[in-house]
């Protein structure tokens, strides 16, 4: 794909007349697009191109840390519908950077074993750690407790499946009336979001950790949990089980590949981007890895080529 970089710049410098651009205002804007979108600083990014086309440095700027921290902050927002309540919270940036900066496939975000500190979001990679990623953090488990009068954790069990797949639903107002434990939640308006789908809320609910306590002694508790059948009559067995399940689907693939989509071109794509979507289910499906996902969109002869 590199081999076209330049042969693109000088078939637009000697196509075009009175706006002529010579190769290097080309590459500078190719390089001021992508450092824009990375977060990594302008004149660095020119300096380090030393006779490169800008895309020959995608992967390179990729691995700095100002991308990886720029990539976390677009990560949290689309993960989180409100920012953390203290620091504890906000534990998904350091983990992405965590996953990023050690080289680690992208699922590891969702079933890798490490700690975050919740003092201070330092991970620590932890073998006797489940293997729940940042969603077996005591901030991330706070976050999500909700108010459930069952203790059933609702919000985390449709966070994970929004952080994973994407899955959408939004509750409306007359959601929230009348009996709102999981009897309540049987009744005919409830029960298309809460059981009767292949990812039925109170079902996942039932392999996540319950709510124990009121008020401000309320924490996280891990209960014995029993096999649920989920995502089209799959039987799940524990949160552990659910983690692999859903990062190992076409959806997880095909949410990482938007979400990758959005943070590069700042919106969703459209039908007609179809081959390049497809060409980031390919990179990503290969490796796993989202600096492919985010490269084959970067990296793209078009990204340069479209006057922004
Ligand atoms: C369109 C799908 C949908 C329908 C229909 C729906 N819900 Fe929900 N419900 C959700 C989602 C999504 C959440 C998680 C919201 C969040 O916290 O992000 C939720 C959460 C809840 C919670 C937990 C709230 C919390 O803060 O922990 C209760 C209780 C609840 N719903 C009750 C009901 C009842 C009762 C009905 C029927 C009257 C109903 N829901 C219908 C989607 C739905």
């Amino acid at each position: 794909m590199l081999r076209f970089g330049l042969p693109i710049l000088l078939i637009l410098f000697t196509t075009s007349s009175a706006s002529a651009q010579t190769p290097d205002e080309a590459a500078q804007r190719c390089t001021r697009r992508i450092s824009n979108v990375l977060g990594v600083g302008y004149r660095a990014s020119l300096i380090s191109l030393m006779g490169g086309t800008p895309q020959s440095k995608v992967r390179s700027w990729l691995e700095s840390r100002d991308a990886i921290a720029t990539f976390g902050g677009f990560i949290n927002s689309r993960f989180n519908p409100q920012p953390g309540a203290n620091l504890a919270e906000e534990g998904i940036p350091s983990a992405v950077r965590f996953i990023m900066s050690n080289k680690k496939p992208w699922k590891q975000l969702f079933t890798g074993r490490f700690t975050i500190n919740h003092t201070n979001n330092i991970i620590m990679e932890d073998a006797a750690a489940p293997a729940l990623g940042y969603f077996g953090s005591r901030g991330w488990q706070y976050r999500y407790l909700g108010n459930a009068p069952d203790g059933l954790l609702l919000s985390a069990a449709y966070r994970t499946m929004q952080n994973t797949i994407g899955l959408k639903l939004v509750p409306s107002a007359a959601n929230g009336e009348g009996d709102a434990t999981a009897t309540g939640r049987e009744r005919p308006e409830c029960r298309g979001c809460h059981f009767d789908s292949p990812y039925g809320l109170d079902l996942v609910a039932r392999l996540l950790p319950r709510k124990v306590g009121v008020g401000g002694a309320a924490k996280p508790q891990l209960v014995a949990v029993t096999p649920q059948t989920l995502f089209n009559g799959l039987q799940v067995r524990d949160h552990e089980h659910l983690l692999e399940v859903l990062t190992s689907s076409e959806a997880f693939r095909f949410r990482t590949c938007r979400l990758a989509f959005e943070f590069v071109y700042g919106r969703p794509e459209s039908a007609c981007e179809a081959p390049m979507f497809d060409r980031c289910m390919e990179a990503f499906s290969r490796t796993g890895m989202v600096q492919d996902a985010l490269a084959s969109y970067l990296e793209d002869p078009q990204y340069c080529e479209a006057v922004p």
